[in-house]
Protein backbone atom coordinates (compact mmCIF):
# COMPACT_ATOMS: atom_id res chain seq x y z
CA UNK A 1 0.00 0.00 0.00
CA UNK A 2 1.06 3.56 -0.95
CA UNK A 3 1.14 6.59 0.92
CA UNK A 4 1.92 9.67 0.25
CA UNK A 5 1.87 12.60 2.59
CA UNK A 6 1.60 16.13 1.35
CA UNK A 7 3.39 18.57 4.30
CA UNK A 8 5.84 21.03 4.86
CA UNK A 9 7.59 18.98 7.36
CA UNK A 10 8.28 15.73 5.46
CA UNK A 11 11.51 14.94 8.04
CA UNK A 12 8.72 14.85 10.50
CA UNK A 13 6.70 12.22 9.23
CA UNK A 14 9.52 9.81 8.01
CA UNK A 15 11.26 10.16 11.60
CA UNK A 16 7.87 8.84 12.86
CA UNK A 17 6.96 6.07 10.52
CA UNK A 18 10.63 4.37 10.82
CA UNK A 19 10.54 2.04 13.83
CA UNK A 20 8.98 -1.04 15.29
CA UNK A 21 6.63 -2.81 12.69
CA UNK A 22 6.00 -0.39 10.52
CA UNK A 23 9.73 0.05 9.49
CA UNK A 24 9.78 -3.64 9.38
CA UNK A 25 6.69 -2.92 6.33
CA UNK A 26 8.52 -0.63 5.10
CA UNK A 27 11.34 -3.01 4.84
CA UNK A 28 9.68 -5.63 3.33
CA UNK A 29 7.82 -3.47 0.62
CA UNK A 30 4.63 -3.66 2.26
CA UNK A 31 3.92 -0.02 2.56
CA UNK A 32 5.47 2.36 1.32
CA UNK A 33 5.68 6.12 2.49
CA UNK A 34 6.02 8.71 -0.16
CA UNK A 35 6.70 12.70 1.77
CA UNK A 36 6.04 15.48 -0.92
CA UNK A 37 7.11 18.74 0.04
CA UNK A 38 4.56 21.35 -0.64
CA UNK A 39 6.99 24.23 -0.53
CA UNK A 40 9.15 22.37 -3.48
CA UNK A 41 5.94 23.47 -5.82
CA UNK A 42 5.49 27.08 -5.04
CA UNK A 43 5.82 29.61 -8.08
CA UNK A 44 7.11 32.37 -5.59
CA UNK A 45 10.28 33.07 -5.87
CA UNK A 46 11.18 33.68 -1.94
CA UNK A 47 9.64 29.97 -1.57
CA UNK A 48 6.80 31.10 0.08
CA UNK A 49 3.25 28.83 0.65
CA UNK A 50 1.45 31.02 2.53
CA UNK A 51 -0.23 34.44 2.96
CA UNK A 52 -2.74 36.71 5.31
CA UNK A 53 -6.26 35.55 5.21
CA UNK A 54 -8.80 37.76 3.00
CA UNK A 55 -10.81 39.27 5.49
CA UNK A 56 -8.92 39.16 8.69
CA UNK A 57 -8.04 37.20 11.22
CA UNK A 58 -5.37 35.23 13.25
CA UNK A 59 -2.73 33.53 11.56
CA UNK A 60 -1.67 32.57 8.09
CA UNK A 61 -3.48 30.23 5.24
CA UNK A 62 -1.75 28.17 3.25
CA UNK A 63 -2.14 29.37 -0.67
CA UNK A 64 -4.16 26.89 -3.44
CA UNK A 65 -1.18 27.17 -5.60
CA UNK A 66 1.51 25.06 -4.21
CA UNK A 67 -0.86 22.25 -2.63
CA UNK A 68 -2.87 21.59 -5.64
CA UNK A 69 0.46 21.45 -8.13
CA UNK A 70 1.98 19.30 -5.24
CA UNK A 71 -1.23 17.03 -5.76
CA UNK A 72 -0.82 16.87 -9.72
CA UNK A 73 2.60 15.87 -9.44
CA UNK A 74 1.69 12.38 -7.47
CA UNK A 75 -1.96 12.33 -9.54
CA UNK A 76 -0.81 12.11 -13.49
CA UNK A 77 -1.70 15.93 -13.30
CA UNK A 78 -5.16 15.09 -11.64
CA UNK A 79 -6.10 12.37 -14.16
CA UNK A 80 -5.68 9.50 -11.80
CA UNK A 81 -8.24 9.76 -9.32
CA UNK A 82 -6.68 9.25 -5.76
CA UNK A 83 -8.62 9.11 -2.00
CA UNK A 84 -7.17 12.64 -0.64
CA UNK A 85 -7.70 13.10 3.27
CA UNK A 86 -7.50 16.58 4.64
CA UNK A 87 -6.78 16.09 8.50
CA UNK A 88 -9.23 18.77 10.41
CA UNK A 89 -10.88 18.82 13.49
CA UNK A 90 -13.41 19.53 11.80
CA UNK A 91 -13.95 16.33 9.53
CA UNK A 92 -15.77 13.50 10.50
CA UNK A 93 -14.13 11.19 13.71
CA UNK A 94 -11.81 8.58 13.05
CA UNK A 95 -12.47 5.43 14.14
CA UNK A 96 -11.48 1.52 13.56
CA UNK A 97 -14.07 1.37 11.05
CA UNK A 98 -12.67 4.03 9.33
CA UNK A 99 -9.20 2.51 9.36
CA UNK A 100 -10.72 -0.83 7.97
CA UNK A 101 -12.16 1.16 4.99
CA UNK A 102 -8.80 2.95 4.30
CA UNK A 103 -6.35 -0.11 4.35
CA UNK A 104 -9.03 -1.46 1.35
CA UNK A 105 -7.37 1.14 -0.88
CA UNK A 106 -3.88 0.83 -2.60
CA UNK A 107 -2.69 4.22 -2.66
CA UNK A 108 -3.80 7.10 -0.13
CA UNK A 109 -3.17 10.87 0.11
CA UNK A 110 -2.00 12.41 2.86
CA UNK A 111 -2.87 16.22 3.21
CA UNK A 112 -1.12 18.46 6.35
CA UNK A 113 -2.40 21.56 6.76
CA UNK A 114 -0.62 23.96 9.01
CA UNK A 115 -0.87 27.65 10.19
CA UNK A 116 -4.75 28.33 9.88
CA UNK A 117 -5.65 25.81 7.41
CA UNK A 118 -5.55 25.83 3.48
CA UNK A 119 -7.41 27.93 1.19
CA UNK A 120 -10.42 26.80 0.90
CA UNK A 121 -10.20 26.25 -3.16
CA UNK A 122 -8.03 23.93 -2.93
CA UNK A 123 -9.71 22.08 -0.85
CA UNK A 124 -12.66 21.91 -2.57
CA UNK A 125 -10.43 21.06 -6.15
CA UNK A 126 -8.54 17.77 -4.72
CA UNK A 127 -10.11 16.72 -1.55
CA UNK A 128 -12.50 13.57 -0.93
CA UNK A 129 -12.25 13.01 2.97
CA UNK A 130 -12.69 15.54 5.66
CA UNK A 131 -11.01 13.47 8.74
CA UNK A 132 -10.54 14.37 12.94
CA UNK A 133 -8.86 12.51 15.06
CA UNK A 134 -10.49 13.63 18.35
CA UNK A 135 -12.28 16.98 19.76
CA UNK A 136 -8.92 19.15 20.22
CA UNK A 137 -7.07 21.66 18.05
CA UNK A 138 -3.64 20.35 17.16
CA UNK A 139 -0.91 22.75 15.17
CA UNK A 140 -0.95 21.05 12.20
CA UNK A 141 -2.52 17.69 10.74
CA UNK A 142 0.87 16.09 10.30
CA UNK A 143 0.71 14.28 14.08
CA UNK A 144 -3.06 13.40 12.84
CA UNK A 145 -1.59 11.72 9.66
CA UNK A 146 1.09 9.66 11.21
CA UNK A 147 -1.91 8.69 13.92
CA UNK A 148 -4.00 7.86 10.83
CA UNK A 149 -1.01 5.82 8.69
CA UNK A 150 -0.22 3.81 11.77
CA UNK A 151 -3.87 2.19 12.30
CA UNK A 152 -4.27 2.15 8.55
CA UNK A 153 -0.91 0.03 7.98
CA UNK A 154 -1.23 -2.71 11.04
CA UNK A 155 -4.06 -3.49 9.11
CA UNK A 156 -2.75 -4.25 5.86
CA UNK A 157 -2.41 -8.10 5.41
CA UNK A 158 1.24 -9.03 5.87
CA UNK A 159 2.46 -5.95 8.37
CA UNK A 160 1.46 -7.20 12.00
CA UNK A 161 2.90 -11.13 12.18
CA UNK A 162 0.64 -13.56 13.28
CA UNK A 163 1.58 -13.18 16.58
CA UNK A 164 0.86 -9.62 16.51
CA UNK A 165 -2.59 -10.77 14.66
CA UNK A 166 -5.43 -7.92 14.72
CA UNK A 167 -8.43 -10.56 15.13
CA UNK A 168 -8.30 -9.58 18.71
CA UNK A 169 -8.10 -7.00 19.58
CA UNK A 170 -9.89 -3.40 21.14
CA UNK A 171 -12.73 -2.37 18.55
CA UNK A 172 -12.29 -5.38 16.97
CA UNK A 173 -16.52 -6.68 18.12
CA UNK A 174 -17.35 -3.69 19.84
CA UNK A 175 -15.62 -5.30 23.38
CA UNK A 176 -12.20 -3.16 24.51
CA UNK A 177 -9.44 -6.08 24.62
CA UNK A 178 -9.37 -7.89 27.78
CA UNK A 179 -6.41 -7.33 30.40
CA UNK A 180 -2.82 -9.29 29.40
CA UNK A 181 -0.26 -10.76 31.78
CA UNK A 182 3.24 -12.29 30.91
CA UNK A 183 6.06 -14.12 33.71
CA UNK A 184 6.65 -13.94 36.38
CA UNK A 185 2.97 -15.71 37.51
CA UNK A 186 3.04 -13.78 40.83
CA UNK A 187 5.17 -9.91 40.70
CA UNK A 188 5.61 -8.05 44.22
CA UNK A 189 2.29 -10.25 46.11
CA UNK A 190 -0.03 -9.75 42.78
CA UNK A 191 -1.26 -13.24 41.15
CA UNK A 192 -1.88 -13.88 37.72
CA UNK A 193 -5.25 -14.83 37.23
CA UNK A 194 -5.62 -18.39 38.39
CA UNK A 195 -7.68 -19.56 35.03
CA UNK A 196 -4.92 -18.01 32.46
CA UNK A 197 -2.83 -20.70 34.15
CA UNK A 198 -5.13 -23.14 34.36
CA UNK A 199 -4.43 -25.15 30.46
CA UNK A 200 -8.18 -24.93 30.12
CA UNK A 201 -9.07 -23.12 26.71
CA UNK A 202 -12.91 -23.14 27.06
CA UNK A 203 -12.92 -22.01 30.19
CA UNK A 204 -9.74 -19.00 29.42
CA UNK A 205 -11.46 -18.10 26.01
CA UNK A 206 -15.06 -17.22 28.63
CA UNK A 207 -13.16 -15.52 30.75
CA UNK A 208 -11.41 -13.11 28.34
CA UNK A 209 -14.74 -12.46 26.85
CA UNK A 210 -16.44 -11.64 30.55
CA UNK A 211 -13.18 -9.44 31.60
CA UNK A 212 -13.76 -7.81 28.09
CA UNK A 213 -17.37 -7.09 28.67
CA UNK A 214 -16.44 -5.99 32.07
CA UNK A 215 -13.95 -3.27 30.85
CA UNK A 216 -16.05 -2.14 27.96
CA UNK A 217 -18.91 -1.84 30.84
CA UNK A 218 -16.55 0.27 32.48
CA UNK A 219 -15.26 2.80 30.12
CA UNK A 220 -17.32 2.64 26.97
CA UNK A 221 -20.63 1.13 27.99
CA UNK A 222 -21.89 3.30 24.75
CA UNK A 223 -20.28 -0.17 22.88
CA UNK A 224 -21.97 -2.54 23.97
CA UNK A 225 -24.86 -1.71 22.20
CA UNK A 226 -23.51 -2.97 19.46
CA UNK A 227 -21.68 -5.84 20.89
CA UNK A 228 -23.07 -9.86 20.22
CA UNK A 229 -23.02 -10.67 23.46
CA UNK A 230 -24.39 -15.02 24.05
CA UNK A 231 -27.34 -15.23 26.34
CA UNK A 232 -25.06 -16.31 29.24
CA UNK A 233 -22.77 -13.44 28.40
CA UNK A 234 -25.98 -10.46 28.73
CA UNK A 235 -26.84 -12.35 31.99
CA UNK A 236 -23.41 -11.66 32.96
CA UNK A 237 -23.54 -8.12 32.12
CA UNK A 238 -27.02 -7.44 33.78
CA UNK A 239 -25.44 -8.93 37.30
CA UNK A 240 -22.01 -6.63 36.81
N1 LIG B 1 -5.53 19.42 12.75
C1 LIG B 1 -5.57 20.16 13.87
N2 LIG B 1 -6.27 19.55 14.82
C2 LIG B 1 -6.69 18.35 14.29
C3 LIG B 1 -7.45 17.25 14.76
N3 LIG B 1 -7.95 17.23 16.00
N4 LIG B 1 -7.66 16.23 13.95
C4 LIG B 1 -7.17 16.24 12.70
N5 LIG B 1 -6.47 17.25 12.18
C5 LIG B 1 -6.21 18.29 12.97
Amino acid sequence: MKFHIMTLFPETIQKCLDYSILKRARDNNLIDINTINIRDYTTNKHLKVDDYPYGGGAGMVMQAQPVVDAYKSISENGSKKLRVIYMTPWGNTFNQNMAKDFSNEEELVFLCGHYEGIDERALEMIVTDYVSIGDYVLTGGEMPAVIMIDAISRLVPGVLGNEESAVNESFSDNLLEHPQYTRPAVFEGREVPNVLLSGDHKKIEEYKREVSIKRTMKFRPDLLKKAQLTEKEKKFLQNL
